[in-house]
């Protein structure tokens, strides 16, 4: 259909061809006429001479005879020629000698030359004259003067043809030429058009293989256009960053305000609160996972539905008929929907090819991925299910849905294949390992296509954005442009980018959490300890990554090197019960336990024990009060996506004392500088800093504290989900306004 748009196109080109032509008709023919005229002069000089020449011996003869009668006889023969209109002979004397019938009165003859006009034009009431004139002389005597009149009304009507003929081809061409124009403008302009829109999407001028390339005399402006854009975000990032105080309520307007205050959909395995029966009663419980501890609060902040394994043995009887319940359970923010897995399917999806294939793969902990086909069957057909609740629970067509963690790498395309303008967030929370750690997976093609069904992917580290860029490189064929960190494949766009997490501030208990010191003292009394007993903490779940027996290492040789501690210190490691139904874990619990002991029976004296082993659940508001209480927390993982125990315990010290010992493997370590950074392979250095930390001056302590404290008040939980949710708003605007570009085509 030729849109309102082509035909203005073709105006612009119509109306200049139409004044062109007047201008043409106007100007240009006259011109041509003349110069018409001015070859049929020379041809009837031309013609002149030769008529002139052929009569001239008979006529040079008939005149010397004087014989009238055959010199009209040949003056009439003559005239047949339908071009010629008249002949006449003048003598010398200027006399008109002879003539035929149809010679102009006005035509005279002058003596000498014969006639004065010879070559001019007349303009008579039978039609224009030409006028030209030939000596004729015998043996050198001059005898008089052949004036031969030619009709030129054959001229005018050529040249009027010709004029006709000339507008006609001018118009036709330029009709053609228009049309022509008009075809290469509208390619043009849509090549433009697809150009513009891709940039917009951030694709630049590329397109995924299967599509064509947009115009290339683009490439040079897109290009630019590109820098542009990138330097506007680039520019809004920091001004974003500057000025914004990040708070609940900062989250809550720019949900409004720049994602028109969409609800947001959040996808986990685990739920944020678990209902158990315990002793016939149902208990809530909030699960040890930094997972929950960052979105949580986002989601009080922003409302909406958070989507999760209902894991909890009451959690059924807690839902209603839709599966979903209120939370958090005291004060409503937003809904729970709970998805129900059989024990099968929990083995093959949570335990085997999430926790048993992808866990060990992204860690570097040397322990050993193992992927059954059947687990990766489970991990499909639930990721599905997933996929389905969440097109269930949008309440538009172009949700905002904050996919969480390993366990939905293949959700983001699922979701998209449904909801294609969905805005798809994931954020992965654990590393991601290099390329040829991934490929160990039978199925890493398939996992990174799912998510690449993501708008933003999200990794705690620029280091772990790199690696998975290069991990699509290696599998996938995409076309990655490393400038703007955006994967395009199969259409889509992805934007691969650094999210470091954090935790909520101000924290939950400041306002009602007692005093630093009355903390210090309950813990103290509850573990049976004097109050100038000297704390180190960990708070972990009991995983292989974490580090645990390399701290318990480090404690035993801090003992070693400094035995005026024994006795004056204890490592209260709170460990919480984890992912049990695994023989790794379990035997990595075993381990834990026998390293506590056989540390525990060599320096132990009375009721001293250098480790406090607590391996149960804990409720976030009792390990608030441990933080407050230790002098030293120890967080040692081997490898850590980021570790939110580091900034929790820099978050509860509001009292500006306490060290943090650090592992340099934690994505936390690349924030907090001013914690003594430690590889906790290396047993000497990890217990050199925990003694430098337990013998640390309260200054240098308060200065530390203050300066990690300021970090993650600044750039707390409401941050990084500000960050992720502004960008998603700048791709949707884009997408939106690439939409209208392509709609008025
Ligand atoms: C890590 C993962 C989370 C997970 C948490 C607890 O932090 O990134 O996704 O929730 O561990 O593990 P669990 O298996 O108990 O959920």
């Amino acid at each position: 259909m030729v849109s309102l748009r082509s035909l203005r196109l073709s105006l612009r080109f119509i109306i200049p061809l139409a004044l062109a032509l007047v201008l043409l008709a106007y100007t240009v023919m006259p011109l041509v006429g003349k110069l018409t005229l001015r070859w049929f002069e020379k041809d009837l000089d031309i013609r002149s001479r030769l008529i002139a020449s052929t009569f001239h011996d008979p006529l040079a003869d008939l005149v010397k005879q004087g014989d009238r009668a055959k010199i009209n006889a040949l003056f009439m023969r003559a005239i047949k020629d339908e071009r010629l209109f008249a002949l006449g002979f003048c003598d010398g004397k200027g006399n008109l000698l002879y003539k035929t019938p149809t010679f102009p009165e006005s035509v005279r003859c002058t003596a000498g030359t014969g006639h004065s006009e010879s070559g001019s034009i007349l303009k008579l009431a039978q039609g224009p004259l030409y006028v030209s004139t030939s000596q004729i002389e015998m043996t050198g005597e001059a005898l008089g003067t052949l004036i031969l009149v030619h009709d030129m009304s054959f001229v005018e009507r050529r040249s009027s043809d010709t004029q006709k003929y000339v507008i006609a081809l001018f118009a036709v061409l330029g009709v053609v030429v228009s049309l022509i124009t008009v075809l290469v403008a509208h390619l043009c302009w849509r090549g433009w058009v697809e150009g513009v829109r891709s940039m917009l999407r951030g694709e630049g001028i590329f397109r995924p293989f299967s599509q064509p390339a947009a115009s290339s005399e683009l490439q040079p402006l897109v290009g630019d256009l590109r820098t542009l854009l990138r330097n506007i975000d680039a520019e809004r990032r920091f001004a974003d960053d500057a000025t914004i105080s990040w708070t609940p309520d900062t989250l809550r307007r720019l949900l409004h305000k720049e994602l028109t205050g969409e609800r947001i959909i959040v996808v986990s395995n685990r739920e944020p609160y678990i209902h158990t029966k315990e002793h016939g009663r149902v208990e809530i419980h909030r699960p040890a996972s930094g997972l929950v501890t960052a979105v949580e609060p986002v989601m009080r902040a922003c409302s909406g539905t958070w989507i999760a394994h209902g894991s909890g043995s009451a959690d059924r009887e807690t839902v209603d008929r839709h599966d979903r319940v209120p939370v958090p359970p005291s004060h409503p923010d937003y809904t729970l929907r709970r998805i129900w897995l059989t024990k099968e399917e929990e083995t093959g999806y949570y335990y085997g090819f999430a926790n048993e294939g992808l866990w060990p793969l992204c860690h570097i902990a040397h322990v050993r991925p193992i992927f059954r086909l059947s687990d990766w069957q489970q991990y499909k057909a639930i990721n599905k299910r997933f996929a389905d609740a969440i097109v269930k629970e949008a309440d538009s067509d172009d949700p905002v849905v904050l996919v969480q963690d390993y366990h939905f790498a293949l959700l983001p395309r699922m979701i998209r294949s449904v909801l294609p303008k969905a805005t798809v967030i994931t954020f992965w929370h654990i590393p991601w390992p290099n390329p040829e750690s991934f490929g160990i997976c039978p199925w890493r093609e398939e996992l990174l296509q799912g998510m690449l069904g993501s708008t933003i992917l999200g990794f705690h580290t620029p280091f772990h954005c790199k690696n998975f860029l290069e991990t699509v490189d290696r599998y996938l064929e995409t076309r990655i442009e490393h400038e703007s960190s955006t994967i395009s494949h199969g259409g889509n766009l992805t934007l691969v980018e650094s999210y470091p997490i954090s935790i909520q501030w101000p924290y939950p208990w400041q306002d009602t959490i007692p005093t630093v010191d009355e903390c210090r003292n309950e813990i103290l009394t509850s573990l049976g300890l004097s109050p100038t007993h000297l704390i180190g903490l960990g708070v972990d779940r009991q995983d292989y990554t974490k580090g645990i027996l390399e701290r318990f290492l480090a404690v035993e040789r801090m003992l070693e090197l400094h035995p005026e501690m024994v006795g004056r210190f204890s490592f209260v490691q709170i460990a919480a019960p984890t992912r049990s139904a695994l023989d790794d874990y379990q035997a990595f619990e075993a381990q834990v336990r026998n390293l506590a002991t056989r540390i525990n029976q060599r320096f132990s004296t009375g009721s001293y024990q250098p480790i406090i082993l607590k391996a149960e659940h804990h409720e976030p508001e009792l390990v608030n009060r441990y933080y407050r209480a230790a002098d030293v927390c120890m967080v040692t993982s081997l490898h850590d996506g980021m570790n939110l125990v580091a900034k929790e315990y820099v978050a509860a010290r509001d009292d500006e004392k306490g060290v943090l010992v650090l592992s340099q493997f934690t994505g936390a370590a690349h924030e907090l500088h001013e914690a003594l950074l430690v590889n906790p392979y290396y047993i000497e250095q990890t217990a050199d800093a925990l003694f430098q930390a337990l013998s640390m001056p309260a200054f240098e302590q308060q200065e530390r504290m203050r300066s990690m404290r300021a970090l993650v008040r600044d750039f707390n939980v409401y941050r990084w989900a500000g960050r992720m949710l502004l960008d998603a708003a700048r791709i949707r605007q884009r997408e939106k306004l690439a939409l209208r570009i392509g709609r008025h085509q």
